[in-house]
């Protein structure tokens, strides 16, 4: 009898809901009012409690029995379960077989596509293309939620200075400004106009936070960093993400001065929820709160437990240890049961504001996975998209020394196509592929054959494996580049040697394939490189002796197609790099607004910030990327208004496209603050605009100079600018600028301080 009062008095709820409006603030939290005291305090532990399905395997542990949890109302939400056949039969089992029928929530690793790959996010970064990357994620969003997910574990904003670091893949590389802008149009791509519509999911913003300054670039290593680092360097990206509304942020597996983020109250509590005003909900990394142990932070589950509630974080992904200790510690009194109810409520409110309390099924429909996945406009934005993501890094002629060999002829008579990663399917999807199907990726063999006419021959050759010590296949290699009017090689790392625990120790291209670039160089055939790999590598050799190189990351399912497209001409490249390319491994971490040091590099001088053997120099900068036509920067021109309420600074430079090729451009725009309260860097990225322009037109450019642009922690942590002398620049890379210099004057600066004052800190 009590059963039956209790589901009709649920039902009620639930049915009270359909009829609201999920976005009301209002209804929710009644309906969240009237649920609350119905749950037992291991129902709502249940709650708090992530699970991952035996489908995939995303960390080191596995946790049997997860259904029969389900059932027990133990577990409110499940990663690594999709389709909507198996998201809706784990469904059931919450809403059938648990007492108060509370649904599930699915996430999964939704990171650079779901079905549909598109490029790694460091290469989608690459394109500097927010609409494309907004679409990108839309496009996954979409599929993803066909296929019963409501949550994606994106975007990974993590800024990344050490190319050791394998998850550098994932994130948008170096630069704060560019992870705001990134981070906020991958927000909106995953959610979409709102949660609840069919076809978003929410986004789960990480890791949070700092994670990608892990020391010596080695996976889950301590972080050392400053307070006004943190704040200047990383934090940014996160807060944008939030203030973009993400649903939910996840927690990092390092720790920041001490405290591991899965018990940082400052960050989860006073900076995330008290500064940004976040609402959502917070989930631990996968265990990440048991590994509060091995940190030293917590002695046993209760404490490690204890620390990660009180610190902020609602859900415990994986560790099961709220599930373990949380009824004790409240039994005891060490936990009061009122801060598990908040971070219930807080999940609760994201499961009504998907609809799920109406229709748990809603997201879980066969005929729209069916009519959705891998669509052909999907496959086609794939490829634009890819295109849009490949970086020209060299092509002979730009230097004015060599003819550029880019782009290729298609009359051309006899092709050679060499390298392990010509015709690698697995990898051309990268890692963290999600539910991407490897075998439909388009190789670069398959993308030359769908371009070539039957006048032109491809010969194919492996050359060698990507790791390992074996030449075996040089000879037939070199013999095919002999027979060959031009050579493609495709060298690079495995999609396994990138993301996540792939750390490595060297940035050579791995195994001997250096040494077949050498062997391939000797025929003397013109040689183009294409790279495939997640991290800037040590390329020297191949950069001083080939013609041509192209970056192309690990593009995706239409990869093959679209490096075809850059190297025939079909599409001009367009990417710039967004990690700077060192020269050697002994120079990182090395990132372009690093600051001028008290002895910046004077050649002559011995005592001055150098190296011995190389120069300070890397190989390709921050923000570098050729293309077939040229473009020419004119000056930089500052102008000024200053009134009383209105003090607006703009930056005009005109930009030509001096060469034959109608091409787009990515137009950067720097700051330096001379002299400050603490040390400035010597350059910031401050804003940037992509551009078209057909051959022979020009277009100003102009930015706008806007307070947050010129402010900074100062020296007693308020945020703002300071009066005095800054350097503007303009240009195509964070090196080859234009450059013009004006003077922040005292009334400006009291001006900025005013607008800022009453904003929340921030340096978006
Ligand atoms: C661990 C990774 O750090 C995180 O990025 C990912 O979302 C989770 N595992 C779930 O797979």
């Amino acid at each position: 009898m009590r059963h039956i009062l209790l589901f009709l008095l649920i039902a009620g709820i639930i049915s009270a809901c359909s009829n609201a409006s999920i976005t009301a603030h209002d209804p929710i939290e009644k309906k969240i009012d009237s649920l609350l005291p119905l749950m037992t305090l291991e129902e709502k532990i249940g709650q708090l409690s992530l699970y991952t399905s035996d489908w995939d395997v995303t960390g080191p542990t596995m946790r049997a029995g997860y259904k029969d949890d389900i059932k027990a109302g133990k577990v409110g939400a499940i990663f690594n379960a999709y389709t909507a056949n198996y998201t809706k039969d784990l469904q059931k089992l919450a809403v059938e077989g648990s007492r108060l029928h509370i649904p599930l929530l699915f996430g999964y690793d939704v990171i650079h596509g779901h079905r549909t790959i598109f490029p790694i996010p460091l290469g989608l970064a690459s394109s500097w293309d927010l609409e494309a990357i907004e679409k990108s994620a839309r496009i996954a969003a979409t599929e993803a939620s066909a296929e019963g997910l409501h949550w994606a574990y994106g975007p990974m904003v993590d800024i990344a200075r050490d190319p050791r670091w394998g998850r550098i893949a994932e994130g948008a590389g170096e630069d704060t400004y560019l992870g705001c802008a990134i981070a906020r149009v991958m927000v909106k791509g995953y959610q979409g106009e709102k949660l609840g519509q069919l076809n978003s999911v929410m986004a789960s913003v990480k890791h949070f936070a700092a994670y990608g300054a892990a020391l010596a670039g080695r996976d889950y290593n301590t972080v050392d960093i400053s307070e006004r680092t943190l704040r200047e360097i990383y934090l940014p990206p996160y807060e944008a993400a939030v203030d973009a509304g993400a649903a939910t942020v996840m927690t990092s597996f390092n720790e920041i001065d001490g405290v591991p983020s899965s018990g940082n109250k400052v960050l989860l509590t006073d900076i995330l929820r008290k500064e940004w005003g976040f609402t959502g909900f917070v989930v631990s990394d996968y265990t990440s709160i048991m590994e509060l142990i091995p940190h030293g932070f917590a002695a046993d589950t209760a404490s490690a437990a204890a620390e990660a509630l009180e610190a902020g974080l609602d859900m415990d992904m994986q560790a099961g240890f709220y599930q373990a200790a949380l009824p004790k510690l409240v039994k005891q009194g060490v936990i009061q049961e009122g801060l598990i109810d908040e971070s219930v409520r807080r999940i609760l409110r994201k499961k009504f504001e998907l609809g799920l309390f109406k229709d748990p099924y809603r997201y879980s429909d066969a005929a729209r996975e069916k009519e959705t996945v891998m669509k052909p406009e999907f496959l086609s934005a794939a490829r634009e998209i890819a295109r849009k993501s490949i970086v020209l890094l060299k092509n002979g002629g730009t230097t004015g020394k060599e003819k550029p060999l880019l782009p290729l002829s298609a009359s051309l008579k006899r092709i050679a196509l060499i390298g392990p990663l010509a015709d690698a399917k697995r990898e051309m999807i990268g890692s963290w592929s999600a539910a991407g199907d490897w075998k439909k990726s388009v190789t670069l063999l398959e993308g030359i054959k769908s371009k070539i006419s039957s006048g032109t021959q491809v010969i194919y050759a492996r050359g060698c494996n990507i790791n390992d010590d074996s030449t075996k296949y040089f000879a037939e290699a070199i013999q095919a580049a002999s027979q060959a009017d031009v050579v493609v090689l495709a060298v690079g790392e495995s999609a396994s040697m990138t993301g996540e625990a792939a750390s490595r120790s060297t940035l050579d291209l791995p195994g001997v394939q250096e040494k077949l670039v050498e062997e391939i160089y000797k025929t003397g055939k013109p040689v183009a490189v294409v790279l495939m790999n997640g991290r800037p590598l040590t390329i020297n050799w191949i950069d001083q002796h080939v013609s041509s190189i192209l970056e192309t990351w690990f593009l995706g399912t239409e990869g093959g197609y679209a490096i075809a497209d850059v190297l025939f001409g079909d599409y001009n490249p367009s990417g710039k790099l967004t990690v700077t390319f060192p020269q050697s491994l002994g120079q990182v971490p090395i990132f372009y607004n690093a600051k001028n040091t008290g002895r910046p590099r004077d050649p002559n001088n011995k005592y001055t910030s150098k190296y011995l053997d190389i120069s300070n120099e890397p190989l390709y900068p921050f923000g570098y990327g050729l293309s077939y036509t040229s473009f020419i920067y004119g000056d930089v021109v500052v102008s000024k208004k200053e009134s009383q309420d209105q003090n607006e600074m703009t930056i005009i430079c005109r930009v030509t496209n001096q060469g034959n090729k109608a091409g787009e451009e990515v137009v950067q725009f720097y700051v330096r603050d001379l002299v400050g309260s603490v040390t400035r860097p010597v350059k910031e990225l401050k804003g940037f605009q992509k551009i078209k322009l057909a051959p022979g037109e020009f277009k100003e450019v102009t930015f706008t100079l806007h307070p947050n642009d010129l402010s900074f922690y100062r020296g007693d942590m308020s945020f703002g600018p300071e009066a005095g002398k800054f350097q503007i620049f303009v240009g195509p890379n964070s090196r080859d600028v234009k450059q013009a210099d004006f003077e922040l004057t005292e009334k400006t600066k009291a001006h900025y301080d005013f607008l800022l004052a009453g904003e929340r800190k921030k340096n978006l």
